[in-house]
C-alpha cells in the first residue's frame, strides 16, 4: 500500500522552469503558494539550458509594433494577436524586473543592454548573457523565489489534476518513494514546459516529456495547434551522446554561416534576403533538404562556420559553444561545427487568455505548455520573454481566485491506485515504449510529413498506448506515468497534424500542394479536447 501526504495551499504551481518560478514569485505575494517540481526545483526544464537570448524592445531605435509584426509574420499569422500584443509590450518590463533582481546581461560600451540579431527580426532585439542567458535568468529567479516565502515539493511527478464542480482544485502526484502526494488548492498553474523529448532527437532536457499537455487534456482543457513543432536548425550531430544538443542561433546572429559539403552557402537558394537569419522553419527545412539531397557530411549534418570571426570575439560572445566543441575535439575558432535539425519547441498547447486562464475554471497555464503566442513558428528569443510575461500574469490571476473547500477525492484516489497497480503487473519495459515512440515521431511527424506518415505514426502510438509499462519497484511508477503522458502528447500532435491539410509555418505537409498566403489561409487553429478535435475554417 502506498503512503499519502496531504498539502493545502491557495495556489499550486506545477513546474520550476522560468515560467513556473515567475508565476510562483507573483502568486506568493497574494497567498500561500506551493511549487511542485518534477526535478530539484530550478534544475530541470528548458529555461536553464537556454543559450541565445530574450527578445525585448529596449531602445528608441526599435518599437513594439515591429516586434509584433516580426512575431506574427514569423508565426505564419497563426498567433493569437492579443497574446502577441501583451508579449511585446510587457517583455521590456519583465526584462527590467530581472535586471532589478540582479541579473547580469551583456552591455554595450555605453552601458546600455547589448542586443544581437536573431532570425526573422528586423532589429537586433535579442538581449543576452553571453551564450548562457537562461542560466543567468534562472539563478536570478531562484534567488528571488527563495526570498518570496513559497514552499516547494521537489521531485514530485504530477499524475492528474483534481476536478470538481467549481473547476480544478488541486492535484495528485507521486514522490520518489512512490507515495501519493495530494495537494488541495484554490487554483492550479500548469507551467510544465515543453515535450520534444517525445522525438528521437531533441534539445530538451530529460524532463521535457510533455506531461502538462497530457495532464491538461485529461482534465478537459482545450489545446490548440499541437501540430506545430519547431525543429531548431542547428543541433549537434556528433558525438552520439551529444546528438541534438542545441547549438545556439546566436552563432548565426554573431555571423556564423551555413555551408554544405560543396562549400556552398546554401541559404541563398532558400531565403536570399535573410540567409542564415531567416526564420527557423525555413532554415531547418533548408538544412534537412541539403542533407536529404546528398550534400550533407558523413555524420549527416551540414557545416556551421565561424572561422572567419576573430578568435577573441568567439571567446567573448560564444564561450559555451567554444568550450563544448573543444570537448568534442573541435576548435570552432579553426574548423566548422557539424549541425542538423533537432526537435526544440512545441508552439501549440493549452488555449489561454492573456491572464493565463485555460478553458477550465481555476486552471491557469503559462510558458511553453500554452498555445497561441508563437503561432506556427516561434522566433528565437521569444520563449524566454514569454516565460516572464505570462508567468507573472498567470501567477497574479490565479492568486485572485476565491477560496474553495476541498472536494471528496476518494473515488479519484481509488482510480489512481488502480492505475498504479496495473503498472506493477505491466508487461513491457517503459524504456522500450519510449524508444519506439521517439523513432515513430521522428519518422512520421517530423519536419516533412504527409497523411501516410502521420497515419502510420498514429497507429504505432495507439498500439503503444494499449501496452502496460512495468514498474519493477515503487520508484518506477513515475516513469510509467511519464510514458502515459508521452504517448498522449504524441497522439495530440499527430491527430492535430492530420487535421491541418495545409503547410503552415513549421508544419510542412508534403501531400498538400496548394499554397495559401498564411495571412489569408482558410484554416485557423486546430483545437483538441476530450470532446473531440477540429480545425477552425475561415472565410478568406
Ligand atoms: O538558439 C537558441 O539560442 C535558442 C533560443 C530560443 O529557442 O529562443
Amino acid at each position: 500500500m502506498l503512503g499519502e501526504q496531504i498539502h493545502e495551499c491557495h495556489v499550486a504551481v506545477i513546474g520550476s522552469g522560468g515560467a513556473g518560478i515567475r508565476a510562483a514569485i507573483e502568486a506568493s505575494s497574494h497567498g500561500e503558494t506551493l511549487l511542485i517540481s518534477k526535478t530539484i526545483a530550478g534544475k530541470g526544464g528548458c529555461t536553464i539550458m537556454a543559450e541565445g537570448g530574450y527578445n525585448a524592445v529596449m531602445c528608441e531605435a526599435d518599437c513594439t509594433d515591429d516586434h509584433y509584426q516580426d512575431t506574427m509574420r514569423g508565426g505564419a499569422y497563426l498567433n493569437d494577436p492579443e497574446l502577441v500584443r501583451v508579449l511585446v509590450s510587457e517583455a521590456p518590463l519583465r526584462m527590467n524586473d530581472l535586471i532589478s533582481w540582479g541579473a547580469v546581461f551583456d552591455v554595450t560600451p555605453e552601458c546600455t543592454i547589448a542586443q544581437r540579431p536573431f532570425g526573422g527580426q528586423k532589429f537586433p532585439r535579442t538581449c543576452y548573457a553571453g551564450d548562457r542567458t537562461g542560466h543567468e535568468m534562472m539563478m536570478t529567479l531562484m534567488d528571488r523565489y527563495h526570498a518570496c516565502g513559497a514552499e516547494t515539493l521537489h521531485e514530485v511527478d504530477v499524475i492528474d489534476l483534481i476536478p470538481s464542480k467549481e473547476g480544478i482544485t488541486g492535484l495528485v502526484g507521486l514522490d520518489r518513494k512512490g507515495d501519493l502526494v495530494i495537494v488541495h488548492a484554490d487554483a492550479v498553474i500548469l507551467a510544465t514546459g515543453g515535450g520534444t523529448r517525445i522525438y528521437d532527437i531533441s534539445t530538451n532536457s530529460m524532463s521535457g516529456t510533455g506531461d502538462g499537455y497530457a495532464i491538461g487534456y485529461r482534465a478537459g482543457a482545450t489545446l490548440i495547434d499541437m501540430e506545430q513543432i519547431q525543429f531548431h536548425p542547428t543541433g549537434a550531430v556528433y558525438p552520439r551522446d551529444a546528438r541534438g544538443r542545441l547549438i545556439t542561433e546566436a552563432v548565426r546572429g554573431e555571423g556564423g554561416v551555413l555551408k554544405n559539403t560543396k562549400g556552398e552557402r546554401f541559404m541563398s537558394r532558400y531565403d536570399p534576403e535573410r540567409m542564415e537569419l531567416s526564420t527557423r522553419d525555413v532554415v531547418a527545412r533548408a538544412v534537412a533538404t541539403e542533407i536529404q539531397e546528398g550534400r550533407g557530411t558523413e555524420h549527416g549534418g551540414v557545416y556551421l562556420d565561424v572561422t572567419h570571426l576573430k578568435p577573441e570575439e568567439i571567446e567573448r560572445r560564444l564561450p559555451i559553444m567554444l568550450e563544448q566543441y573543444l570537448q568534442f575535439g573541435v576548435d570552432i575558432r579553426k574548423e566548422p561545427m557539424e549541425v542538423a535539425p533537432t526537435a526544440h519547441h512545441i508552439m501549440g498547447g493549452l488555449k489561454i487568455t492573456p491572464d493565463g486562464a485555460t478553458t477550465i475554471r481555476r486552471l491557469y497555464a503559462c510558458g511553453e505548455v500554452t498555445g497561441g503566442v508563437h503561432g506556427a513558428n516561434r522566433l528565437g528569443g521569444n520563449a524566454l520573454a514569454d516565460t516572464q510575461v505570462f508567468g507573472k500574469r498567470a501567477g497574479e490571476a490565479a492568486a485572485l481566485c476565491s477560496r474553495i473547500s476541498c472536494p471528496d477525492i476518494d473515488p479519484m484516489i481509488h482510480d489512481i491506485r488502480e492505475l498504479l497497480g496495473t503498472y506493477r503487473e505491466g508487461t513491457i519495459n517503459p524504456a522500450a515504449v519510449i524508444t519506439e515512440l521517439r523513432l515513430a515521431m521522428w519518422e512520421g511527424a517530423g519536419i516533412f510529413r504527409d497523411e501516410g506518415s502521420l497515419t502510420r505514426c498514429r497507429e504505432t502510438i495507439e498500439r503503444l498506448m494499449k501496452m502496460t509499462p512495468k514498474a519493477v519497484s515503487n520508484q518506477n511508477l513515475a516513469e510509467c506515468c511519464t510514458v502515459r503522458n508521452m504517448c498522449t502528447t504524441a497522439h495530440l500532435i499527430v491527430t492535430s497534424a492530420l487535421l491541418r491539410k495545409e503547410s503552415r509555418g513549421s508544419h510542412l505537409r508534403t501531400d498538400c500542394t496548394e499554397i495559401y498566403n498564411p495571412e489569408k489561409s482558410l484554416f485557423g487553429h486546430t483545437g483538441i479536447s476530450p470532446a473531440g478535435a477540429r480545425i477552425e475554417r475561415r472565410n478568406s
